[in-house]
């Protein structure tokens, strides 16, 4: 967000007042700690914390006070169910529900319920009317559905001796073996142990109770005092932090456990924070952190970096990695979460006395507020197969339109329809691609969404109509928070129709927003959902047209005057759920409620929507992009977007980007420039700056800035086509869009810890964005034993666990291709990707050490769903024995063979073989096979090796269909230039 406290006072006056005020006063780059809680100022974080260190001083986690009860256990079609009662002296035993579902793939789901709650079996204090049950529709939101079979098969093994062994999986080849006292789960793969709960003792189910009004201390009294309370209760009733207090109307509820990973060194996931990929330890220590992770959805002004403190988004996604596997944890809650990360040196061989270094345990421990403990585990055993299972438990990331993956231009904010039109003038000018530009906030009238400002913006559809003649969109902004004013009717709707969130009292709630005054639309209500889309048919959002599309922001939700910003946790949802229950799938909700509406805009004619969501959760990737909010105009920035952007990958949400430029301040021309190229290989690649910010559309900068980000530019318009296949492998495998070093080689503990350089999708592209300021080169290692060369010239860099240094003055973004790999491109430069629909392409054949390459292409119209119904083109590309193929990959639709026809004039119109053979040097030909000829002759260049830069040839014109199957047959011999 771009406010501080001091913003807030200001909303007294004008907007514009406020503005310019805070442009007056210099920023103070720095996150307001106090606004936000660290751990010792969350109760139950605090309590968790605690009994973790009360169970490592007591050295065993023998005195955990959970029991699973064993009469109570039965098993039938692969799920488990049993009690487990939490015993603890002077109450009543507290008997929790307990579900494993042994699930395909190597997955299991545990959930533990709390019977009495689950009854509603308590008394809410305030005569408060929230719901007794803790919170289980978080699954309603995160899962698809699919993957929660479970496995029929599955064999409960062994019940005896204190001990029950579930096998399951392919082949039966997992094991779980349930510890009954304590309470204690281990996951197996054959023999080894993966996967440990409650090993070390911290599992904690916070049970309903009646609050004891315990008597005032009466200090003058010199009778003995009531006894003081074992546990720490001073939060239990109520929480105050910041002059906000929470009422907690159910009392203590939190819910935590410790999950061990035994031999696993490098945990990932658990987005959105801005530190690096390799999650690091939380409870002190040199260069650890003090904190855990933590997981509330904010809107964290100015945030730090290198930090555990929550972002606007939290998936509770966690993988465990180690040379030849990788497990899982889904944690499925949507509480405020924090999870703290410890490493444990275990020495595996005795006889060593600890001198044979041992393996490293990696041990976490998930805490809460409230809701089930409900949590997948999933067994890999490749980074690959986590994905995959995942993505079919949350969803895979939406195939997008064409345009989303293309560059847009934003920034808050152009002031009017004819700036946005000059912008885009300009553009063409210079001949600068783009594909969207973004309008914020001061497009509305007086912050009221879905109006526009008459003043500035008189004609928004004459100028949508001029972007769309070069087949451009515009992107406006909708927040989740609605002006509270008379007379505006989004706003009179959404109260009168009761749809929005209340207050502890059921009453609509209040708070303070960009517009002042504000209430929120409770996207949880399927009533507001239906309304919601109501609002963006093109009669009721007038001034829109069909190539608008939607940005929504602040929806953590973003609550100025709110407890750490948000809402307070007391709030209450549709269905008389708490606030705190599902606050950090609020932001989710919102952004789906866009997402379909804008599906329902204009029956007839649907086309992929395109929403930007600041805040998410897990399952987000389904109907949008992230962006990673507020950063800063700044280098180290511009270095800590990339392990931000990998660990969205890695978190199965890929379609992530940051502030191009930096948010706040002004970049220098030179970071500005190396945010281009960097940017240019983010998923999602927008500018993006801060209302008090200079102009800086990349005309604005002059030479050779300008003409080096067009540069950029261009390179990700050419690629268009490796991304869209990258996409569209991310949107069936849940493969993320860009890698890191340890998903793409896995068995390499060189690059556990890479972080800042990555793989564009199954492409072989390697890239190092350069993000020191003056550097003229960067170190890249390479991992496998294939050599690499340089995406501009074909110097050959050798892989095999070494680091190449390569030089990166300010006009070159390092790139490497790895030997082995075929790339799609389309090389013809244009004003917008829509324009380059029907361009023919460039396939760059990136010849391996043994002479062969491949890759895969896949195409559609880009803008519908008909891909659904087979309306698109699938290929493998393969290069072996001197013969370049095209096969078929996709299966028939009913819509296939019209799509086919579409595309039929769509070509490859140069090849381009990297690393070709020198026997080539003598040939001037290729011979192409495809349905209409039968060795009909290409031309084919050849260029030898000079100084480290590799053979290469290039075929003019094969002239084959993209959508058909062809092969290209080269010279008759093969032999490896770069290994002489
Ligand atoms: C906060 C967002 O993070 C930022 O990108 C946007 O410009 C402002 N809100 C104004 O809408």
């Amino acid at each position: 967000m771009a406010r501080s406290s001091r913003g807030m006072y200001c909303w007294a006056i004008s907007t514009l007042l406020c503005l310019l005020i805070l442009s007056l006063v210099s920023p103070s780059a720095a996150v307001k700690h106090h606004d936000f809680k660290r751990c010792d100022q969350s109760g139950f974080c605090k309590r968790n914390r605690a009994l973790a260190d009360s169970m490592i001083q007591a050295g065993s986690p023998d005195t955990s006070p959970y029991n699973l009860d064993a009469p109570s256990i039965k098993f039938k079609n692969g799920v488990l169910e049993a009690s487990i009662i939490k015993s603890i002296p002077n109450t009543v035993p507290v008997r929790l529900p307990l579900t494993v579902t042994f699930l395909d793939r190597g997955n299991v789901r545990v959930t533990v319920d709390e019977e009495k709650r689950q009854k509603g079996d308590i008394e809410l204090r305030h005569d408060s009317p929230v719901r007794k049950e803790r919170y289980n529709e978080a699954g309603a939101w995160a899962l698809t559905g699919a993957g929660l079979q479970s496995q029929k098969s599955a064999v409960l093994a062994r019940a005896s001796k204190g001990v029950s062994e579930v096998s399951w999986g392919p082949d039966g080849r997992f094991k779980a073996v349930i510890r009954h006292a304590p309470f204690g789960v281990e996951f197996y793969t054959g023999e080894e142990k993966q996967v440990a709960f409650n090993g070390r003792g911290f599992l904690n189910v916070e049970h309903w109770r009646p609050k004891i009004d315990r008597p005032a201390v009466d200090e003058n009294s010199t009778e003995q005092q009531t006894v003081e309370p074992v546990e720490d209760e001073s939060t239990w009733w109520e929480e105050t932090f910041g002059g906000n207090t929470d009422s907690k109307p159910k009392g203590p509820e939190s819910v935590a456990l410790d999950i061990t990973f035994p031999g696993y060194g490098h945990v990932y996931g658990l987005a959105e924070h801005a530190g690096p990929l390799s999650l690091k330890q939380t409870r002190g220590g040199e260069g650890n952190y003090d904190q855990p992770y933590r997981m509330y959805n904010s809107d964290i002004f100015e945030y730090e970096l290198d930090s555990p403190m929550t972002l606007y988004g939290s998936i509770p996604f966690l993988q465990a990695h180690k040379k030849d596997s990788t497990v899982g944890v889904f944690w499925l809650n949507a509480a405020e979460t924090w999870v703290d990360i410890t490493k444990a040196r275990r020495d595996t061989n005795p006889l060593t006395l600890g001198l044979s270094g041992g393996v490293v345990d990696t041990q976490t421990h998930w805490m809460s507020e409230s809701g089930l403990l409900d949590i997948f585990v999933m067994l890999g055993p490749t980074p690959q197969h986590l994905a995959k299972s995942y993505g079919e438990l949350t969803g895979y990331t939406q195939l997008p339109a064409t345009f989303a993956m293309a560059y847009h231009q934003c920034r808050w904010n152009y002031v009017s329809d004819e700036d946005v039109k000059d912008v885009d003038r300009k553009f063409d000018k210079y001949n600068i691609p783009y594909d969207v530009i973004w309008l914020d906030i001061e497009y509305t009238d007086d912050k009221q969404y879905f109006t526009w400002d008459a003043l500035n913006f008189p004609d928004p559809i004459s100028m949508e109509k001029q972007l769309d003649e070069s087949e451009r969109k515009l992107v406006v902004i909708i927040d989740p928070h609605i002006k509270n004013k008379g007379g505006y009717s989004v706003g009179e709707e959404l109260k009168s129709k009761g749809l929005a969130v209340k207050n502890k009292e059921n009453n609509i709630f209040e708070g303070w927003c960009w517009p002042g005054s504000s209430n929120w639309i409770d996207a949880f209500n399927p009533a507001a959902r239906t309304w919601w889309k109501s609002l963006f048919s093109f009669d009721k959002f007038k001034g829109t047209m069909q190539n608008v599309w939607l940005w929504n922001d602040m929806n953590e939700p973003s609550v100025f005057n709110g407890p750490e910003i948000t809402m307070p946790r007391d709030n209450i949802h549709h269905g008389n759920w708490e606030h705190r229950d599902l606050h950090n799938i609020n932001g989710m909700t919102f952004h789906n409620a866009t997402y379909h509406a804008l599906l329902e805009r204009k029956k007839g004619d649907v086309r992929r929507p395109f929403v930007l969501t600041r805040s998410f959760y897990a399952g987000s990737q389904r109907s949008a992009a992230m962006w990673t909010g507020d950063n800063q105009a700044n280098w180290e920035h511009l270095a800590a977007s990339i392990p931000m952007i990998l660990n969205q990958g890695v978190s199965g949400f890929p379609f992530a980007g940051a502030d191009v430029g930096g948010f706040f301040g002004n970049p220098s021309k030179d970071l500005q420039t190396r945010w281009y190229q960097a940017g240019a290989f983010y998923p999602f690649f927008r500018g993006h700056a801060h209302i008090d910010t200079r102009r800086r559309e990349p005309y604005m900068l002059g030479e050779p800035y300008t003409g080096i980000m067009t540069q950029a530019l261009r390179l990700r318009y050419a690629l268009l086509p490796a991304w869209y296949t990258a996409f569209h492998e991310s949107s069936t495998e849940g493969y993320p869009i860009v890698r890191s070093q340890y998903y793409v080689h896995p068995k390499d503990e060189k690059g556990y810890e890479i972080d800042d350089q990555f793989y564009l999708g199954s492409t072989g592209l390697l890239v190092k964005p350069v993000t020191k300021e003056g550097a003229d080169s960067v170190d890249i290692y390479l991992s496998d034993e294939e050599n690499y060369f340089d995406y501009f010239d074909y110097t050959v860099y050798k892989g095999g666990l070494k680091t190449q240094r390569i030089a990166a003055p300010l006009e070159k973004l390092p790139i490497l291709m790895q030997g082995g790999h075929i790339i799609p491109r389309k090389d013809r430069p244009r004003k917008s990707s829509g324009l380059m629909k029907w361009d023919p392409y460039t396939l760059v054949v990136v010849l391996s050490k043994t002479g062969e390459a491949k890759g895969t292409i896949y195409v559609d119209d880009g803008e519908t769903f008909g891909y659904q119904q087979g309306a698109y083109v699938h290929r493998a590309l393969t290069f072996a024995d001197n013969r370049l193929t095209s096969s078929n990959l996709g299966t028939k639709g009913s819509k296939t063979a019209s799509y086919l026809k579409t595309i039929q004039e769509v070509t490859v119109e140069k090849i381009i073989v990297v690393n070709a053979p020198d026997a080539w040097a003598t040939q001037s030909e290729v011979l192409v096979t495809d349905g209409q000829s039968q060795g009909a002759k290409a031309e084919l260049t050849y260029h030898a090796a000079v100084g480290g830069k590799a053979a290469w040839a290039t075929v003019r014109r094969p002239d084959v269909q993209i959508g058909a199957d062809w092969s290209v047959a080269f010279g008759d011999t093969l032999r490896d230039k770069t290994d002489l």
